[in-house]
């Protein structure tokens, strides 16, 4: 018998917001390159010097500043409405996600924490900041959640974790290294599967 596997189309247009280097842009980028469901047509920082603007040039992705206040009066939901996006991924982006964008966005704007949350999340925990914490909490392990954007920091509903081993020995550094590297694996993949969902 002939079976035919009808593959559900996701037809997504998706929108990063990032205000670092943007390596997890990218790997995210690169993962869907050549899958023509899913069309990142723009990045977005609050960061005119982020280096996720030369990544974003070499992939030929356009990419935008916007201060705190666009954020917050709607020039950027303005911008992604014209540009018809559908989901918003937040690899990196230190602000708050404000009132109009999470209205406008219910449960299509997912975050990446770089720890396991519920420790070390809130105001102040990003980049370094968690991993030394996480050092000098003398944490056995540490890892990454994704989850989705409510209006507190890192509360959101949580969609995925994943662990790594904290040794005695380890720096800030070394933990930094291994929660990247389960970035990079993840990230896209679950990403993937909830667009699938969606
Ligand atoms: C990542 O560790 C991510 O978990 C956190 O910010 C970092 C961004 O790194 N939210 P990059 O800009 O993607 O290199």
């Amino acid at each position: 018998m002939l079976c035919i596997k009808i593959r559900k189309k996701m037809n997504k247009n998706v929108a990063i917001l990032a205000s670092g280097s943007g390596s997890n842009a990218e790997n995210i980028i690169q993962y869907f390159a050549g899958n023509d469901d899913i069309d990142f047509r723009l990045i977005v920082s609050n960061k005119f010097d982020a280096y996720v603007h030369e990544r974003a040039k070499k992939l030929g992705i356009p990419s935008y500043t916007f201060s705190r206040m666009d954020f917050e009066d709607g020039k950027v939901l303005e911008l992604l409405k014209e540009e018809q996006i559908d989901f918003i991924i937040l690899a990196g982006f230190l602000l708050k996600v404000p009132e109009n964008l999470l209205r406008a966005y219910p449960d299509k704007i997912v975050n990446i924490h770089p720890a396991l949350l519920p420790k070390f999340g809130g105001k102040g925990m990003y980049g370094s900041h968690v991993h030394e914490a996480v050092v000098a909490a003398k944490e056995k392990e540490s890892g990454i959640t994704i989850h989705y954007v409510n209006e507190n920091y890192d509360e959101g509903q949580i969609i995925f974790q994943a662990k790594c081993e904290v040794l005695p020995t380890d720096t800030p550094d070394d933990v930094a290294e291994k929660v990247h590297a389960l970035e990079y694996e993840f990230f896209p993949k679950v990403i993937e599967k909830i667009l699938s969902e969606q």
